[in-house]
């Protein structure tokens, strides 16, 4: 119905403004999609801009995968239609619509998606991504360790939400394609204590 698309479309207009080109824009940075792996998000924002660049990136891409969400679950919709705008949301990131349809690996928004829709689950996917990470020092592994652990953890904690979960992890596992080559390859960008890269 008319309400469905409308929810959809907006959740993926808000998908579609994409953080790290505008953090790094604002702060008169490099251009993430021409640095580093060349990936407009968190993690190629630490590489290029340091912390504070990589925070409000991250924090801007987890915010746009909630409002919409929260607004669906405050109005009582269909729990597979509810799954489906973050599912939006997180196309909206990988395919912007202000940004020739190039966008990035959608791991924050997804992580604010996954928190919308059921925070235990959000925070679950967190702590394996942080514990990933604090092990191999790899943001992609914590990324496709934690993404990968997702579908099984929603199917315990909200299998109504199935649908959108198990599409945004595969599909965030596939925008991964060149990192899992480069992982074993061992050729994989990792974070040194000194420096912010390799
Ligand atoms: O979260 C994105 C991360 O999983 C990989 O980013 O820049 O290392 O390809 P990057």
């Amino acid at each position: 119905d008319t309400l469905s698309l409308v929810l959809l479309a907006a959740a993926y207009l808000l998908g579609s403004i994409c953080s790290a080109i505008i953090v790094c824009r604002v702060l008169g940075l490099a251009d993430p999609r021409t640095e580093g792996s060349q990936n407009p998000g968190a993690t190629n924002v630490m590489r290029i801009g340091g912390k504070k660049a990589a925070l409000l990136t991250l924090a801007g891409d987890m915010l746009k995968g909630v409002p919409l969400v929260l607004l669906a679950q405050s109005w009582q919709l269909r729990p597979d239609l509810i799954s489906a705008i973050g599912l939006a949301a997180f196309l909206g990131h990988l395919y912007p619509v202000f940004f020739k349809f190039e966008g990035g690996k959608g791991v924050a928004t997804a992580l604010g998606v996954l928190l919308a829709l059921h925070w235990p689950l959000g925070l679950a996917v967190i702590a394996i991504w942080l514990l990933v990470f604090a092990l191999s020092r790899i943001s992609s592994l914590g990324s496709i360790l934690s993404f990968s652990a997702a579908p099984f953890l929603a199917w315990y904690l909200c299998p109504s939400y199935m649908l959108g979960i198990v599409g945004m992890s595969i599909l965030l596992i596939a925008r991964h394609k060149a990192n899992i080559q480069a992982l074993i390859n061992g050729e994989e960008r990792k974070f040194t204590k000194k420096s912010a890269d390799d």
